[in-house]
């Protein structure tokens, strides 16, 4: 049967039910300010991918935003699985965001006794494809607009969709965001760059979300012998690279063959790139297998 998204089980506020009959408040603070935080968790053979990971991030986003919440990571786990557990599929995205709740006016502050917005759904995702079945993408360098709080994971993502739909208006699959002449990260993703066999990154700061898929890149090629360097890239390094590559939960490891309508390296999908996902995929198998987590 094709999948339907509105047949879709989720979560909000302690109950299980159907998407299309899942409701919030229009005075959600999410709806009127943004005002929550979010996460995305690949699942692959219904098993999460770097759960203890995503929920000590949330814990940092939630932190960031002054946002209490009662739930504990092993309620978060019951709560993930009885999603998994409810929709179609092996390989899952499982989404969950937290707003600060709907409060009875619409004032900046904080409101008292609101309890927070607790919502969790899943779509199907595709198996990380293999490197020849991978197409590189193109992406355009854009001046990075976004606020100075981009390593917490809010739902306040505009700046995020304008700097992505900018790239895709303009012909390009993605953005790669300068800030002060200085990469960052793209619009949804990490960025890596490969120059002499090392692989770079820059480190994690205010300016960039501290990805999952980032982290585990750097574990598995480290862990593979190779040498890998966080340290920040100017701009004029990215017309220099050998490879381009960004990284997030959902896409995992994308080459980028063209940056401003220039090749980047051969122009092909490269060499450690090939050599990098291959590894990622081995550690998803073994994740399959219940050997990791
Ligand atoms: C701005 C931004 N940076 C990086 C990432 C990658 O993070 P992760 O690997 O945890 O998915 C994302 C993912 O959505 C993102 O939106």
């Amino acid at each position: 049967m094709p999948y339907n998204a509105s047949m879709s089980t989720v979560y909000l506020n302690g109950q299980m039910l159907p998407l299309s009959e899942a409701q919030i408040s229009v005075l959600d603070r999410g709806f009127l300010f943004g005002d929550g935080v979010y996460e995305v968790i690949p699942v692959y053979n219904r098993r999460p991918l770097r759960l203890a990971q995503h929920l000590s991030r949330l814990n940092d986003s939630l932190n960031g935003i002054h946002l209490d919440l009662s739930i504990d990571a092993a309620g978060w786990g019951e709560i993930i699985q009885k999603v998994i557990d409810a929709n179609q599929g092996d390989e899952q995205s499982v989404y969950l965001q937290v707003t600060r709740g709907a409060a009875e006016a619409r004032e900046h502050a904080f409101p008292n006794k609101v309890s927070p917005t607790v919502f969790v759904m899943s779509s199907p995702i595709a198996d990380i494809p293999a490197a020849d079945d991978i197409r590189g993408a193109s992406a355009v360098t854009l001046e990075d607009v976004r606020w100075s709080l981009c390593n917490l994971k809010t739902v306040a993502l505009l700046g995020n969709v304008l700097l992505k739909q900018e790239a895709l208006t303009r012909g390009y699959d993605e953005a790669v965001l300068v800030r002060d002449d200085y990469a960052t990260e793209c619009s949804a993703s990490n960025l890596f760059m490969v120059k002499e066999g090392r692989l770079l990154t820059p480190p994690k700061s205010r300016h960039l979300l501290p990805g999952i898929t980032r982290d585990l890149v750097v574990e598995v090629a480290r862990e593979h012998g190779f040498e890998v360097i966080e340290r920040d890239i100017h701009e004029a390094e990215l017309s220099e690279a050998d490879e381009l590559w960004f990284t997030s939960s959902t896409k995992a490891i994308v080459p980028i063959v063209a940056l401003n309508d220039r090749a980047v390296g051969s122009g092909e999908p490269g060499a450690l790139w090939r050599e990098v996902l291959s590894y990622y995929r081995d550690y998803v198998e073994k994740l399959k297998r219940g050997e990791a987590s």
